[in-house]
């Protein structure tokens, strides 16, 4: 594992497609509309409220910000619901290029799987898409995620 300040680059390999993790009792696959925008931002503020994964004021205007940039496309969002109320309880964000922009769950809802399973459903995205591999940036502080990272397979490479 790479140490120091500043976020690392990790990366999956997508060669092995095995494994596909089973969603947790009570929890759904959800596919991501405009309209589910506010309640993603409101997400991604609470995931990021100890600084950890970044400054919660950095994901305001979070939606009418991420349209518009070259590397979105929408169907690399995916949302996990939570069955009986529909509510959005995580959410993982892609951009093209096989990088994952943006994942988090809400409190309550953590240490159910349900971080692995959305993860996976990006990889099923990249894979169809003919990537190798994919990457994303977690912050060196944040040891947490860089855990549940190196568990699911992803390594450090240089950025
Ligand atoms: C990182 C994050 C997305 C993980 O989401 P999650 O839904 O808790 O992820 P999972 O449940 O799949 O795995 C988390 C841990 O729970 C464990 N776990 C999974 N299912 C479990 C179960 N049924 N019972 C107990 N533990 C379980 C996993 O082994 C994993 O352990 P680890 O963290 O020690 O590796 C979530 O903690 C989060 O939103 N953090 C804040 C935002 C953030 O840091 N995002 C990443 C920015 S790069």
């Amino acid at each position: 594992m790479i140490a120091g300040a500043g976020p690392i680059r990790l990366r999956l390999s997508l060669r092995d497609g095995s494994g596909a993790p089973e969603w947790p009792d009570g929890f759904t696959v959800g596919v991501f509309a405009e309209s589910d925008g506010d309640a993603v931002e409101r997400l991604l503020t609470d995931a990021r409220a100890d600084g950890l994964a970044g400054c919660p004021t950095t994901v305001a205007g979070w939606y009418d910000r991420v349209s518009v940039d070259p590397k979105w496309d929408p169907d690399l969002v995916t949302l996990a619901r939570h069955r009986p109320t529909g509510r959005i309880v995580g959410v993982v964000h892609g951009w093209r290029g096989a990088f994952v922009k943006d994942l988090a769950v809400e409190v309550k809802a953590r240490r159910l799987g349900l971080g692995a399973v959305l993860l996976h459903e990006t990889a099923r995205h990249f894979r169809a898409r003919s990537a190798c591999f994919m990457d994303l940036k977690v912050r060196a502080e944040n040891m947490p995620a860089r855990r549940f990272y190196e568990r699911l397979g992803f390594v450090a490479v240089p950025d």
